[in-house]
């Protein structure tokens, strides 16, 4: 049986969509619980999607270190340990937003680069993977902006389309479907060490609302503003992170994730019969 920690954005999808995993809700903080939900459902491996995020936004974290630490870095050591007292994989989400701006080589940030986080949250994320990366039966899989095709909060679709200012940028980006597959078969090969799970390919802000203008809604309009802009104006708390990542770890393991224009397209159609789903329903 897998076990999926987290009860929200992720683990959730994680838990509905991969075969055999069941969806675990406990503080992960707690050893003695984490253990014994471990045994009782008979769990050969873990995936923690567990963690604080920050709600509305990782902004959140600068005012609440305690609650962050506890469960981003403390929880995820709990994790690992109860895992390898009972001999299960763990897989970790991580995170790509550790790494802020140019990478120190071409082609992007690499699994085994140090990192420079800035924020709170980032800085929360970065301390489990310096541990967790050394650990056996371990691996960690860094994901970074998800995009769904079902709207929701954490949703970078969702995200970017609910503010009036946005700045264009360039990033790697995680399509949750792939993420899925990739989970599966990081749990399958009981992988270690770190992973970069992002769709190959770079995606602008810009050309995601453009495709979401041409997709979903004509109608839908925003102001593109520099990251210079968005401080200035008082919009956001913490210095965001803008990365490029290289997969090379995947890929060696034959890990191919879809290139991430012909992803969106995909994502978008799909997030348009969502939202007019909901629009139908909130018509009955
Ligand atoms: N979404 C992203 O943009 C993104 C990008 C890269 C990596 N990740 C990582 O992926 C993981 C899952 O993210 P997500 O998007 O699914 O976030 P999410 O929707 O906020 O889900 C995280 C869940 O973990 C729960 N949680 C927090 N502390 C816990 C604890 N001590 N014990 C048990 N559950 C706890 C939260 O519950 P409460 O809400 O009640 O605290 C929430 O239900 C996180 O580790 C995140 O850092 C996310």
């Amino acid at each position: 049986m897998l076990g999926v920690l987290g009860h929200g954005f992720l683990g959730t999808r994680l838990a509905a969509d991969l075969p055999g995993a069941v969806l675990l809700h406990v503080d992960i903080t707690d050893r003695a619980a984490v253990l014994a939900a471990l045994r009782e459902h008979g769990c050969t491996a873990v995936v923690n999607a567990a963690g604080k995020t920050g709600f509305p936004n990782v902004d959140w974290c600068e005012e609440h270190a305690f609650e962050t630490f506890r469960s981003n870095v403390t929880g995820a050591l709990v994790v690992a340990e109860a895992a390898a007292e009972l001999g299960a994989y763990l897989l970790h989400l991580g995170s790509g937003c550790i790494f802020y701006g140019p990478s120190p080589s071409p082609g992007g940030w690499r699994e085994d680069d140090f990192a420079n986080p800035v924020s709170l949250y980032s800085r929360s994320k970065y301390a489990a993977d310096l541990m967790l990366s050394r650990l056996p039966n371990v691996g960690i899989a860094r994901l970074r902006m998800p995009i769904d095709g079902s709207p929701a909060p954490r949703n970078l679709i969702t995200k970017l389309v609910g503010y009036a200012q946005v700045i264009d940028v360039e990033n790697s980006v995680t399509v949750v479907d792939d993420m899925v597959v990739a989970v599966r078969e990081l749990v399958g090969h009981r992988a270690q060490g770190v992973f970069h799970v992002t769709n190959p390919g770079v995606l602008r802000h810009r050309e995601l609302l453009e495709g979401y203008r041409e997709l979903v809604d004509p109608l839908h309009r925003c102001e593109l503003v520099d990251e210079a802009e968005l401080e200035k104006r008082g919009l956001v708390r913490a210095a965001r992170s803008n990365c490029i990542l290289q997969s090379s770890r995947l890929a060696a393991l034959g890990i191919v994730l879809r290139p991430v224009h012909e992803a969106l397209r995909d994502v978008l159609t799909r997030y348009a019969a969502a939202r007019k789903g909901i629009a139908q329903v909130a018509e009955l």
